[in-house]
């Protein structure tokens, strides 16, 4: 039987946006509960952003600053997101993360925030914490969260479906009502069963989807949930082929996922192939190392193709006055445990996976196209990023609208009638249950990874997204089948929602037609 919770307000997520949007929401009086599918509240993608927040600059205006934006973004971005982040983003660095959260930025010799560098800014925005931005900000939001009066935290609970008056009722005269989002069916690892949490208005905060790829920045728990359950229930999707390759990830044998911050290139470091060519003054003769992250991305690509190599290097040489292990005291540590000293030596790169421009489509207050359903940070599709993100922008476009949501649901409140409630069946489980055979599920999500970065990569083409389609497709019926027949653990509901994440970005691929930003169609 399904225990049966009753929230104001449920946040899946636990990222900047989730937290951010739980703890104003709190603050402004509701019942919050707190859904995270790791055991450890702090990991997710926000934890591992290196680079930093872009915030309040001497030299910086807004209009300078919307312009870098639109520019990274090729024209793709919604004009009036753009403003409003421009406008308003910078100075909640201050008022919300510094002065009421409490956390301490990098200073410079003189003692002011420390401003650093990365590709297509023209001016030195953003704020950061040496090169574990992300790390800081969250452990000073979760110990502020876990503070709040009316957050109640759930972890190691994994959301299977959104629940819905019309899909999931058993009243047939739900179905001539208008969908609205009521809950959730949310599986508990620890209890082993499948909870019901009520609540009239659910924000997805799930992140991103970079582990849908072989390659990627992302940690394991980047599966594109929150973007498959908000398709499920009919949610509109927008800019799902945007994905965002990040130019430089470490290359080595035993250390996966690493990310070398793009700062590093923002402070002087150079790439350059393996004959030792620097060669991006080749693909953008003005911006050079700085050029935007897809067109770095593909200058990489190229330069692997010509040299018949698996990665470039990152020369750290040019990186003046600089003092790495001080500047980038993650990044050195790293790099020494895998034998490079990167005070000396280059370091070996290649493009992964990064970042999903595209998301679940959101107005600029977060609503989505269902009432009672909001998404916010890489969720979610706000058009601030366009085609193609402009760096340091995320961990912002995270905290904006976290906290607008968080001001805005407490208006949206309503009672759930106990007669709908009540017309809600408990989980059903399969019976008999199936067991889970781990080879079985790796395999396919390995099936997934590798289609995605083949045929829906950096360099895509029809014919490879046609054979994405096929293969995807294939896939998606026999995960569904086990699915419905199989004990319910996450692995399986993650790989449920990465073939139907995959599916959504290849479909909005192939639809798409036009090479722009981080979308490149041959
Ligand atoms: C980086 O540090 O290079 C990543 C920053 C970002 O993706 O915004």
């Amino acid at each position: 039987m399904s225990k049966r919770f009753d929230f104001d307000l449920l946040v899946i997520g636990s990222g900047i946006s989730g937290l951010t949007s739980a703890i104003t929401a709190a603050e402004n009086g509701l019942r919050v509960a707190l859904i995270s599918k790791e055991h450890d509240l702090q990991e997710c993608n926000t934890y591992y952003a290196q680079g930093g927040i872009i915030a309040r600059s001497h030299e910086d205006t807004p209009d300078l600053l919307k312009e870098d934006i639109l520019t990274a973004g090729d024209g793709m971005n919604y004009i009036e997101a753009v403003n409003l982040i421009a406008e308003a983003g910078p100075g909640l660095v201050e008022d919300f993360l510094i002065n009421k959260i409490g956390v301490r930025f990098s200073l410079d010799e003189t003692g002011e925030i420390d401003r650093t560098m990365e590709a297509a800014h023209s001016v030195r925005r953003i704020f950061h914490v040496k090169d574990t931005t992300g790390e800081s900000i969250e452990k000073s939001l979760v110990s502020y969260a876990l503070k709040t009066k009316g957050i109640e935290l759930f972890t190691s609970h994994i959301v299977i479906d959104l629940i819905t008056n019309t899909h999931n009722s058993l009243d047939s005269q739900q179905r001539y009502k208008w969908t609205k989002v009521i809950g959730a069916y949310i599986y508990n690892e620890q209890s082993n069963n499948v909870d019901i949490f009520f609540s009239s208005c659910v924000i997805i905060a799930t992140g991103g989807v970079g582990n849908l790829f072989l390659h990627t920045s992302n940690p394991r728990g980047a599966t594109g949930d929150g973007i498959a359950m908000a398709y499920r229930i009919g949610t509109e999707i927008n800019n799902a082929e945007y994905i965002q390759f990040h130019p430089t990830i470490l290359f080595h044998r035993d250390v996966d996922r690493f990310l070398i911050s793009e700062s590093l290139r923002g402070e002087g470091a150079t790439l350059k192939n393996k004959s030792g060519e620097y060669f991006m003054e080749k693909y953008s003769p003005e911006l050079k190392d700085l050029a935007p992250r897809d067109e770095v991305s593909r200058a990489i690509f190229r330069e692997m193709e010509i040299t018949g190599s698996h990665f470039v290097f990152l020369d750290t040489r040019f990186m003046k006055d600089i003092d790495v292990k001080e500047r980038f005291p993650g990044i050195y540590k790293k790099c020494w445990d895998a034998g490079i000293d990167i005070s000396r030596e280059s370091i070996p790169v290649v493009p992964a996976a990064h970042y999903f421009c595209g998301g679940i489509k959101v107005n600029l207050h977060g609503a989505t196209s269902i009432p009672g359903l909001y998404a916010i940070g890489e969720a979610s599709c706000t058009g601030i990023h366009g085609a193609n993100r402009l760096a340091s922008t995320s961990l912002l476009e995270g905290l904006l609208f976290g906290k607008r949501v968080g001001d805005a649901v407490p208006r949206q409140i309503t009672k759930i009638p106990e007669t709908l409630k009540k017309s809600i069946p408990d989980w059903i489980f399969p019976e008999p249950e199936e067991e889970f055979d781990p080879i079985l599920i790796n395999q396919d999500l390995l099936n997934i990874q590798t289609t995605m970065w083949n045929y829906a990569g950096i360099i895509r083409n029809r014919k490879r997204l046609v054979r994405a389609l096929a293969d995807l497709n294939y896939l998606s019926h026999r995960i569904e089948k086990f699915y419905k027949q199989a004990k319910i653990t996450r692995n399986i509901i993650e790989l449920r929602n990465s073939v139907l994440t995959a599916t959504i970005i290849v479909r909005a691929s192939y639809a798409n037609k036009i090479s722009r930003g981080c979308h490149f169609i041959e």
